[in-house]
């Protein structure tokens, strides 16, 4: 080791790095304070990635420098190309990477280990425990980033016995890893891969839709233990380090997450335990009626005559990219003295915070926006509401529909304001695949039209009865 590269100071670097992630998560938790708590996480890994190339016991380091640049050649277009609403899959898609490096790093630490000899209890437990998380993570991440960009049905894959079946997985990985550690053995830890793989497939399967936003969050926690399982299996303390704190914040968003959507933690992480596996479209009962149809001249008239409008985005928002529209309409109506609030639910979009990151884009004021909690008490007392490509988060299906798969979940409840209008292309349903009685309901209306067309032309009509 270098003179001046003492462990004490490997040790100070790697106890920095962390505060610097620590420091950047906490500036997450709020959209004023979320750039800056990035830029400290970045600096946090770029200090971590510098401190450990400095380390003298570093070798090969043109093949890893290889590597980095193979893996930024792909990842940077990768990164620049994808839009905003794709990004679940993709992060989803890197969960698995993840999981599937702890899983590699296991195995060559098998095949490195046992050529010298080296191998003990300790190190056959953290291996084991390594490929098994990873691979959880690996499998379950593909097939999430697959129902999450549509490729397969994200629908809930309900089976006869599927607990047994994944308690039998469980179990099975728990004996293989006793009988790897007993023995050393190639064939435990060849059961634990495949275990593992299809454990992942059999969590991630039966969730359906609605609560895809928890099982992301959960896989992220999954990367992060397999992160700081790797740690332990190569000895990098900063590595445990960074991976706890992945797997901890991971597990807090997906609590978090659940509360707001009333799920039971419990019942997400053991594979949608106690989840109704109900169809697509059940509810379909509810929606019978007719489904009123308004012009965006009339929608624009009736919005600039209310005192209080609220404006509820969600996905086809970020879908017709409107945000900058939306603000437009907010200045147009605020200048004719309408009051304009806007109301977030947690899970409308694709991502944690995914409206709040699109508003805060085009610079509409913090004060105008509400949170599920606020907005929900008030939606008695507002003239008009613009559900502007959200669907699943206005669905009153789910407070009165037991047999709906998203029941339970909390929603906006739009339909008590005096006049709602509803943005979208079409009367499809929304990502649940859950018909939306809402669209019948009498003081309902929707205006056909692609997001950003629409509100572009309510501004014109605001601004013309002006
Ligand atoms: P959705 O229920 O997915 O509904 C979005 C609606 O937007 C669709 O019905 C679609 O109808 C419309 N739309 C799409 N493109 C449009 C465009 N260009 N212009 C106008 N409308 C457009 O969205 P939501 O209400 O925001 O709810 C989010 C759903 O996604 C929830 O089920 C949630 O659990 C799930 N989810 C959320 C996350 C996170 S973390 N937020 C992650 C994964 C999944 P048309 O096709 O008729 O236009």
């Amino acid at each position: 080791m270098n003179a001046w590269f003492t462990p004490d100071l490997m040790a100070i670097l790697g106890l920095l790095a962390g505060v610097l992630c620590v420091l950047g998560l906490h500036g997450l938790s709020h959209p004023r304070t979320a750039v800056r708590g990035n830029r400290l996480a970045m600096a946090g890994m770029a200090l971590a990635v510098i401190a450990t190339f400095a380390h003298p016991s570093v070798q090969h380091l043109a093949a890893i420098v290889a590597a980095l640049v193979v893996g930024a050649a792909i990842g940077i277009p990768l990164a620049r190309r994808v839009s905003l609403v794709s990004l679940p899959q993709l992060v989803a898609a890197f969960h698995s990477f993840i999981g599937l490096a702890a899983a590699l790093v296991a195995v060559g630490m098998y095949a490195r280990s046992m050529a010298f000899g080296t191998l003990d209890a300790k190190g056959a437990t953290e291996l084991a425990l390594g490929a098994a998380i990873g691979l959880i993570t690996f499998s379950g991440s593909i097939l999430a980033a697959l129902k999450l960009q549509g490729v397969v049905g994200g629908q809930p894959w309900g089976w006869v016995g599927r607990h047994w079946l994944n308690l039998a997985l469980a179990l099975g990985i728990l004996l293989c890893t006793v009988w790897f550690v007993a023995t050393f053995s190639v064939w435990p830890l060849v059961l634990i891969v495949v275990l593992a793989t299809v454990f992942g497939v059999t969590l991630v399967a039966p969730i359906g839709g609605a609560d895809m936003p928890v099982v992301v969050s959960m896989l992220n926690s999954y990367s992060g233990w397999a992160a700081a399982a790797t740690g332990f299996l190569l000895e990098q303390p900063l590595l445990v380090l960074v991976g706890a704190l992945v797997g901890v914040s991971g597990a807090m968003l997906s609590a978090v997450m659940c509360k707001a959507m009333n799920r039971s933690f419990l019942s997400v992480i053991a594979g949608g335990f106690g989840a109704q596996t109900s169809a697509a479209g059940q509810g379909a009962a509810a929606t019978q009626g007719t489904v009123a149809l308004a012009g965006t001249a009339d929608a624009a008239y009736l919005l600039q005559q209310a005192e209080h409008v609220v404006i509820v985005p969600g996905y086809g928002m970020a879908v017709a990219q409107a945000q900058h529209a939306v603000k437009a309409l907010y200045a147009a109506l605020t200048a004719q003295g309408v009051a304009v609030h806007f109301a977030i639910h947690p899970v409308a979009g694709r991502m944690p915070g995914h409206m709040n990151v699109l508003l805060a884009e085009a610079d509409i004021p913090y004060d105008a926006v509400w949170e599920l909690e606020e907005a929900a008490p008030r939606m008695a007392e507002t003239d008009a509401v613009l559900v502007l490509g959200a669907n699943d988060v206005v669905n009153p299906a789910a407070e009165t529909d037991r047999t709906s798969p998203i029941f339970g979940m909390p929603v906006l409840p739009v339909w008590q304001a005096k006049q709602v209008y509803v943005v979208k292309r079409s009367q499809r349903p929304g990502y649940a695949g859950v018909e939306n009685p809402l669209f019948v309901m009498p003081n309902c209306a929707l205006v056909l039209g692609d997001a950003k067309a629409v509100v572009e032309a309510l501004v014109a009509g605001v601004k013309d009865h002006a």
